[in-house]
């Protein structure tokens, strides 16, 4: 290229240049030290004859010095075009503005419920304490009374682990017989934890959900303390009287044994499905053979017990009338409590 073809060329693309960088490369490309354009043109002047030589540096110089000029006005024409969009901005960095709050995230409305449950039955000279998700065989059937073959294991199908004897624990029952086989009466003690359930799921039933059980035993218990019990529990938790029943039912580790039923409706006041009496709790009398089975000398000792449905007790309190909404981990939900 001669130094006409090259200034043709430099000008049209100075001409589009919009950034530094841009400009970085144009500068590089024709006034470069090294491979530059016009760098090149005066590094062979040597091998021209003289008066060749001494027109062409003339003009390549002249060029060379137009150049630079053009660059550093490109340059000064950038930069200001670069603060003055800066200084369109309406927000500026203000060093000294307090802080943004992030939103803060809460406790799940199961934790909330436990820990009151925890407060109330704590009050009531109630110790808590927490059995394994993984049980074995003995403690989950056995021990409550429910040897192999016996057709209430269907009740309580689980999740089997491939080691043998261990499942996933059905209810929150087993840690009756952990807990009396160290400890001798008399005693009180809840146990919340998850328990698990090989059974379909539905608006009031999970295959994953939380129990309380509850144990108390002493020299004379009766089913009168148990409904004393449990009506003051129900009293605070609810904040009211609240209407329940005892309705006569079966478990091998009780008897007799019922199941406590809730009525729904108050104190939401909500209209829905749980206006209606809601199975909350199963309970009875601990049953002579799992005394036995720890132990203890039935006749002498007797006790109550029950398991209740962490999740039952939040529906009914605030008015939900479908338990897969606590799993669903959408917001719009737990934004509310
Ligand atoms: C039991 O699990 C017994 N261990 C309770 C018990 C303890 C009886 C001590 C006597 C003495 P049941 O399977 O009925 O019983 O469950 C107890 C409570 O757990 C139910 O009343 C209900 O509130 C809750 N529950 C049971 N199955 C589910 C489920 N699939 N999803 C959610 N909650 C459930």
């Amino acid at each position: 290229m001669n130094i006409n073809q090259i200034k043709k060329q430099a000008l049209s693309e100075l001409e589009k240049i919009q950034d530094l960088l841009e400009l970085e490369m144009f500068r590089v490309k024709y006034l470069g030290r090294k491979d530059g354009e016009l760098t090149a043109i005066l590094r062979s002047l040597k091998d021209l004859p003289i008066g060749k030589r001494k027109k062409i540096g003339e003009e390549a110089n002249k060029f060379r010095q137009e150049l630079i000029e053009m660059f550093e006005q490109k340059k000064k024409k950038i930069s200001a075009q670069g603060e003055s969009r800066l200084a369109g901005q309406t927000t500026k960095l203000d060093i000294t503005a307090p802080g943004v709050k992030l939103p803060h995230g809460h406790l799940h409305p199961i934790t909330n419920v436990l820990k009151q449950v925890e407060e109330i039955f704590g009050s009531m000279g109630f110790e808590i304490v927490e059995g394994p998700d993984i049980e074995t065989e003995y403690y989950n059937f056995d021990a409550l009374n429910i040897p192999d073959e016996h057709p209430a294991r269907d009740a309580w199908n689980t999740f089997w682990l491939k080691s043998d004897k261990l499942l996933l624990r059905t209810h929150t029952s087993p840690m009756q017989a952990r807990y009396m086989e160290k400890k001798n009466p008399p005693l009180r003690i809840i146990v919340p934890g998850r328990v698990f359930r090989y059974e379909a799921t539905d608006d009031s039933h999970s295959h994953t959900f939380y129990q309380i059980e509850g144990l108390m035993v002493d020299k004379d218990i009766s089913v009168a303390n148990f409904r004393a019990v449990i009506e003051e529990f129900f009293k605070r938790f609810f904040k009211q009287d609240i209407i329940i029943r005892l309705r006569p039912s079966y478990f091998p580790f009780t008897e007799p044994s019922f199941e406590v039923d809730v009525k729904g409706g108050p104190p939401t006041g909500e209209a829905g499905k749980f206006k209606d009496w809601l199975e909350i709790m199963g309970a009875g009398m601990v049953h002579p053979n799992v005394l036995k089975a720890v132990g203890y000398v039935p006749g002498e000792w007797q006790g109550f017990a029950f398991g209740m449905g962490l999740e039952r007790l939040a529906m009914i309190k605030y008015g939900i009338d479908d338990i897969r909404l606590f799993y669903s981990g959408d917001l719009r939900f737990l934004k509310q409590f």
